[in-house]
């Protein structure tokens, strides 16, 4: 779809859309959790406090999107961590925190080196890509909350999609949706009308619960 992020010629819109996911198809290694994880959150969570104080003030509110999945999903009735307590914990939004994020993050990749991830409750299908995305989605509440505070006239907004499975080489070209119609989303976020939302997950143009 597109590459990394664009800044258009008014730097007032970021879309953050790099990402790896090893696994293919039903596959499920974590060999490379730790690229998976430090590309697909730390990577973007890198690039948007970067871009921060580059974002040019805007009437309209500037705008970050990133691209993240449903496999992150919090309370999916699939692929969900199992751990009650650490979920109530992530969705607790007056609570949430970027440490608890990394702290969730450190866990799982503990686990991985020392061979006991099987037996940590984390999502069953592609493990690491899917906690990337939940990460992604926590942060992009985390950073909602603290860009709230901005004066009206510094306001940014930012939110976060899936598109749905796109016909691209990582999914071997297989999905309903063609890269234009998953890109269509990203678009229409960044010119949002309504221009108080924040903190949001959407899907289809239509926002769905992280
Ligand atoms: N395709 C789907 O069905 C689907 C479903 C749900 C969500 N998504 C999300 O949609 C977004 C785009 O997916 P896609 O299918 O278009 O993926 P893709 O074809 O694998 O493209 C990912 C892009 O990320 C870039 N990238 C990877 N690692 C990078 C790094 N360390 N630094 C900079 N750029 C890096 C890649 O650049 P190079 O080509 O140079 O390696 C590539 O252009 C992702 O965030 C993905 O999680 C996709």
């Amino acid at each position: 779809m597109l590459k990394v992020m664009v800044f258009n010629y008014s730097p007032a819109i970021e879309i953050n859309n790099a990402r790896v996911n090893h696994n293919i198809g039903s596959e499920n290694s974590v060999e490379a959790a730790e690229t998976v994880i430090n590309t697909n959150y730390y990577g973007t969570k890198k690039m948007i406090k970067a871009a921060i104080p580059l974002i040019r003030p805007y009437a309209q509110g500037a705008r970050i999107v990133t691209v993240s999945s449903r496999l992150g999903r919090l309370n999916g009735k699939q692929n969900r961590i199992s751990d009650d307590g650490l979920r109530q914990r992530l969705e607790d939004i007056g609570n949430l925190s970027e440490e608890l994020i990394d702290v969730t993050m450190t866990k799982f990749l503990e686990q991985v080196k020392d061979g006991t991830w099987t037996s940590g409750g984390w999502p069953q299908t592609k493990t690491d890509y899917s906690l990337s995305k939940l990460a992604v989605n926590a942060f992009t509440r985390v950073m909602a909350n603290q860009l709230s505070s901005r004066p009206e006239s510094e306001k940014i907004y930012i939110n976060c999609y899936c598109p749905g499975m796109v016909k691209t080489a990582t999914t071997g070209w297989a999905g309903q949706v063609t890269p234009e119609e998953g890109v269509d989303i990203a678009i229409w976020m960044s010119l949002l009308p309504d221009q108080a939302i924040s903190g949001k997950f959407f899907a289809e143009r239509r926002e769905i619960h992280f």
